[in-house]
């Protein structure tokens, strides 16, 4: 038996999360997200002036100061509702784009919107909407999952894939059967582009096999090498056999820069985002390299949203853009597209 503390009785699920993910040690110290085998070639004469770096990009048709996304996170309770707008302002302020969190609670507690609702406070960001695919199987229509995308204004929708997350949920939604056939009715009713996402166990090439032919628009990532949320629901079960498990799988999944790779061959034509475990400037710049049109990263701006308001994550935010700048700068790439092709990739040890 383990004696770690599980969740207070009554304590909101997304409450929960936040408290976990600020509180205990969920990320995956014991296996990285790939990107560590990859390193870039130096330029020592980049005849280049790093001001003149170009890091905007367009994608899903909106223009950004750097590839950047605020990964899908929180809403569905005040204190969510209060970060959200920290990491939305954030957002606004610096041109990069931001994930919703699960919306599904809007469906039925229809006052929690206004946790989800940052257009107010950010109206020009590319904001991406949020809810579990595995809801398709639980009641939820396309109907109504056009409403959670119109209601908070979002540009794009992901439908989210965490079978792993699900299984060690006390209450988890484990009924997976029939949902590609269920995507691919919903997709092209949802009203704005849709992105399928993992949360932190990735794709392999037999899923992306599996999901090529449906009419999304984009792919998030979200490998193993980051959050674990595997990790992360055996804080809130009270059941011993499924902390055991989900400790046990604690780093399950495909690594961030293999399955972004699998999706670079599998996906041609698709808009990829790479996340999971991205923590550096250097990693995102590596996952552009790799092919990736953007790059979320989630965690880190809970914390300095947590620890320090929107003059924090704005901080976090400036430090992973002014890396990206360097490592241009030091590779010779005067933009984005010149990264690509200055990594090297180290033979397996
Ligand atoms: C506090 C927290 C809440 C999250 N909630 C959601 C969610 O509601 N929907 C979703 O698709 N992903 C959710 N995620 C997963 C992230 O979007 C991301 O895929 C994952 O955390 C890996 O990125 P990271 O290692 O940078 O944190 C959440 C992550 C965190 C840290």
């Amino acid at each position: 038996m383990t004696d770690r503390p599980t969740s207070p009785p009554g304590e909101d699920r997304k409450d929960a999360h936040l408290r976990i993910c600020l509180e205990e040690a969920i990320e995956r110290p014991g296996r990285g997200n790939g990107f560590d085998r990859y390193q870039f070639e130096a330029d020592a004469l980049p005849e280049l002036d790093r001001a003149e770096i170009d890091l905007s990009t367009t994608v899903f048709g909106k223009r950004l100061a750097a590839p950047l996304m605020i990964g899908a996170m929180t809403g569905g309770t005040a204190r969510a509702g209060e970060l959200n707008r920290i990491l939305a302002r954030a957002a606004e302020a610096t041109g990069i784009a931001m994930a919703l969190g699960s919306q599904r609670k809007m469906l039925e507690f229809p006052e929690i919107t206004r946790t989800f609702q940052v257009r107010d406070v950010a109206p020009n960001i590319l904001l991406m909407g949020n809810v579990g695919a595995v809801q398709l199987n639980y009641g939820v229509t396309a109907d109504d999952v056009r409403g959670l995308a119109s209601r908070v204004g979002a540009d794009l929708f992901a439908f989210h894939l965490n079978a792993l997350q699900e299984a060690i949920q006390p209450e988890g939604d484990t009924n997976f059967k029939g949902l590609i056939g269920r995507l691919e009715r919903v997709i092209p009713e949802v009203g704005v582009p849709v992105v399928l996402k993992e949360v932190g166990a990735g794709f392999s090439r037999k899923t992306l096999r599996k999901l090529r032919h449906l009419p999304f628009a984009g792919l998030e990532v979200a490998g193993v090498g980051g959050t674990s949320w595997s990790k992360i629901e055996t804080y809130r079960t009270d059941s011993w056999i499924q902390q055991m498990t989900g400790a046990r799988l604690g780093d399950f999944g495909v690594p961030t820069a293999e399955s972004l790779g699998y999706a670079v061959e599998e996906l041609p034509g698709k808009t990829l985002i790479a996340s999971g475990g991205i923590r550096t400037g250097t990693e995102v710049a590596k996952a552009i390299a790799l092919g990736a049109h953007l790059v979320a990263s989630a965690l880190p701006f809970l914390k300095a949203a947590s620890e320090g308001g929107v003059d924090a994550v704005i901080l976090t935010i400036r430090q992973f853009i002014d890396e990206l700048r360097t490592i241009c700068f030091v590779t010779g790439s005067p933009n984005l597209a010149a990264l690509r092709g200055t990594l090297r990739q180290e033979p397996r040890p």
